[in-house]
């Protein structure tokens, strides 16, 4: 079954603590940090903000429910559930299958931007050559990302920490260590904001993000804000990918799912919007662009370190660090959930499930995608720039987090809105629980979920492909 593919972390999911630290280590990660942030400062600001917490409460919740449930109800990862429901459903699990397949490769080429990040940072504190010594931020993230040996040897490093955690079935470990890493991250986060809104020139940073700001609303334009945040929010809460369904398959009966599923989007929401409250005041600050991209978490936290004088380069290599950590520990669940797949497809066909095997597939595969990816160097040399886009990276984004995801989620909604409306409902409800929010989920999950997912869906695909439609 799948809980073979987290042989070590079942004594944790005995416990609730446990099963919730895992959820939330696995859905804070490089979305809060590194995307939220930087998607903000290109939709708008407050606007964004205000779209990403409206699907929240009615797109997030519900779905969050709609995976931990079908994955307790069902005990498979995800394509195998899909195919105890129906076998016609089969090839939605294989979306969310596929889809965290090929965040991965990007995935790991970003943690080890946040490696090189803590070394960088630690060089500072000796003095050492390797450190960033008092170059300008922009100008060290370019010579980084545009080398490619750099580039593909921090990618690999990352990809080798992951794969190697996920075979040395050290998993269990991480689970206790992110349940010390995830607070202090939480209070690293508030030192670096408390730095950052005290810089001269910072309000405006918070008012772009807070201060009421209709002004995307009166054309088109919130379809386009709309897409973008509503990707985010799935990719954030590690939703659409089975990471979900995994997770809810080791839940035990009589947690309160429902709670739990309130629990972790509101955990993952609050990491978003701390680093955005880090990010956003320097940014204006240092009169950066907000709707500079994917640089943000590198070149504008670089810079608020610099500000902070002999102590920069330790507080810089703490939270490049602990940024580093809630990278891993969401890459194994998405390395796990991948190969649980693998796993459950021997076992459906009588075959002993081999977990090494397993891992190393998933591992080969992403390895070769990261290079790619890492050559390409966002952007800076020319590779892989197929179906319109201008960077490996986004190729990638624009297949999973542009296209699968939704359509997933929107096929997700329909299934259980409107094809199967009851099935999850003797689970929630089991151990004698009241289903407190059935008439709340059952109305979004027929409704909203399906076209606001329809709308993201026709959203991104305006955007990746250029086609003006909401512009
Ligand atoms: N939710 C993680 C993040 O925000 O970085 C990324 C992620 C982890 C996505 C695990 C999917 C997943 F299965």
């Amino acid at each position: 079954m799948a809980d073979q593919n987290l042989d070590n972390s079942k004594g944790q999911f005995q416990s609730r603590f446990g099963f919730l630290m895992a959820s939330i280590g696995s859905a804070v990660g490089l979305g809060n940090l590194w995307a939220f942030p930087y998607k903000m400062g290109k939709n708008g600001g407050f606007a964004f903000l205000l779209i990403y917490l409206l699907m929240f409460a009615t797109v997030g919740v519900v779905m969050m429910l709609t995976e931990l449930s079908f994955g307790r109800k069902t005990g498979k990862g995800v394509i195998y559930a899909w195919k105890t429901l129906s076998n016609k459903y089969t090839f939605i699990g294989f979306l969310g299958w596929l889809s965290p397949l090929l965040i991965l490769g990007f995935y790991c080429m970003l943690g080890g931007y946040c490696l090189k990040y803590s070394i960088a940072n630690l060089g500072d504190i000796f003095g050492a050559g390797w450190g960033v010594h008092g170059t300008d931020s922009a100008q060290f993230f370019t010579a980084f990302y545009s080398s490619q040996s750099q580039s593909v040897i921090f990618t690999i490093i990352f990809t080798a920490l992951t794969v190697g955690i996920v075979l040395g079935g050290v998993s269990g470990g991480i689970e206790k260590f992110s349940s010390i890493a995830m607070p202090a991250l939480f209070f690293m986060l508030v030192i670096v904001i408390i730095r950052s809104v005290t810089l001269p020139g910072a309000g405006a940073g918070l008012a772009f993000v807070f201060k009421p700001n209709f002004a995307v609303f009166k054309g088109v334009g919130w379809i386009t804000v709309m897409a973008s945040a509503g990707s985010q929010l799935f990719f954030s809460l590690s939703l659409a990918m089975g990471i979900m369904i995994t997770f809810g398959s080791y839940m035990k009966k009589d947690d309160d799912i429902q709670q739990s599923s309130v629990i972790i989007p509101v955990a993952d929401t609050l990491i978003a919007v701390m680093a955005a409250m880090a990010t956003m005041p320097a940014v204006f600050a240092k009169g950066l662009e907000p709707g500079q991209g994917p640089g943000m978490l590198f070149v504008t936290l670089q810079y608020v370190f610099a500000e902070m004088g002999k102590a920069g380069p330790i507080f810089g290599f703490i939270f490049y660090a602990l940024v580093f950590i809630a990278a891993i520990t969401s890459s194994i669940s998405l390395v796990e959930a991948v190969g649980a797949s693998l796993m459950d497809r021997e076992i459906a066909h009588g075959q002993k499930a081999h977990r090494t095997k397993a891992t190393l597939i998933v591992a080969l595969i992403i390895t070769i995608e990261g290079i790619l990816i890492s050559l390409d160097g966002l952007g800076a040399h020319g590779i892989l720039h197929i179906f319109g886009q201008g960077t490996a990276l986004d190729v990638f984004d624009l297949c999973s987090e542009g296209i699968m995801m939704p359509l997933g989620a929107f096929l997700t909604a329909v299934v259980f809105g409107w094809f199967t409306p009851n099935y999850l409902d003797d689970d929630i409800e089991q151990s004698g629980y009241k289903f407190k929010m059935k008439k709340y989920w059952h109305f979004c999950m027929k409704w909203i979920v399906p076209i606001v997912m329809g709308l993201v869906l026709v959203g991104q695909i305006d955007t990746f492909f250029g086609l003006g439609i909401f512009s």
